[in-house]
């Protein structure tokens, strides 16, 4: 082999953009929140997966232990087994000390839209769960009014599920059902469906936006956090800072 070694081909992509370095610099400061001892809620997502890779880079290292956390999608439970995170359920570990999630939007009150990867019902039950929220995202996701950028997703039964259009279009939404990238719909983790919802000059009440989807049988839950998150970790150019509630 002449000396040479082979690299070992990495589990998830290396950072290959400047906004993949962002989310890798999110990611790496939440994961100093976290202290030994803490039972955490695992979020779901690309800057997600950095906070994860961070985590278990310190879990390896020794310099945290004790440390155990619910996974809000399969996804996440399989790349935390894969970095050595330990796992429990929320009916184990409740109340999380800490969970660590990224988000679509967020508003300066840190209300949030997420669930553009689709692991918003288990996303919800965990941050509810926990005494301190934490999210993390590259600055291009903070927004003046939620809406602006991103979609709604709503996620549905199956039953019937296009009887919510015309509904959804009198709260002013545009309704895409979401597909896979081959054309098949997209089922949730929880084999539900998804609505995602753009609203075209952005949402002007989101607590009676929220309001209404979550009194609508046949919608199970919705991508608006509102009042949850305690903090973001937002990552931009000029570095990373920390934003708290305006
Ligand atoms: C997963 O369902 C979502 O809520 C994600 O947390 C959100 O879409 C942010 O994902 P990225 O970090 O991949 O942008």
């Amino acid at each position: 082999m002449n000396g040479e070694r082979t690299l070992e081909p990495a589990e998830e992509p290396l950072v290959v953009s400047a906004v993949e370095d962002l989310k890798s610099e999110a990611g790496r400061e939440a994961a100093t929140d976290v202290a030994s001892g803490m039972r955490l809620g695992l979020g779901t997502g690309s800057t997600v997966a950095y906070f994860l890779r961070h985590l278990g880079a310190r879990l390896a290292s020794g310099e945290l232990a004790d440390v155990v956390g619910v996974p809000t999608s399969i996804r996440t439970e399989k790349a935390a087994r894969r970095l050595g995170i330990p796992l429990g359920t929320l009916s184990e570990l409740a109340p999380l000390d800490l969970t660590v999630d990224g988000a679509d939007e967020v508003d300066p009150q840190l209300n949030l839209i997420k669930g553009l990867g689709g692991a918003l019902l288990r996303e919800k039950m965990v941050a509810q769960a926990s005494d301190r929220f934490v999210v993390v995202v590259d600055d291009a996701k903070v927004v003046n009014r939620l809406g602006e950028l991103a979609p709604v997703p709503v996620e549905v039964v199956p039953f019937e599920f296009d009887s919510h259009w015309n509904w959804l279009v009198a709260l002013g939404a545009d309704p895409k059902l979401r597909r896979n990238e081959d054309g098949e719909v997209y089922a949730t983790d929880n084999g539900l469906l998804i609505v995602d919802c753009r609203f075209v000059n952005g949402i002007v009440d989101p607590v009676e936006l929220e309001n209404r989807l979550m009194h609508r049988a046949g919608v199970v839950e919705s991508g608006l956090f509102l009042g949850l998150a305690d903090e973001a970790v937002v990552a931009g150019a000029d570095g990373v800072y920390r934003m708290a509630r305006a």
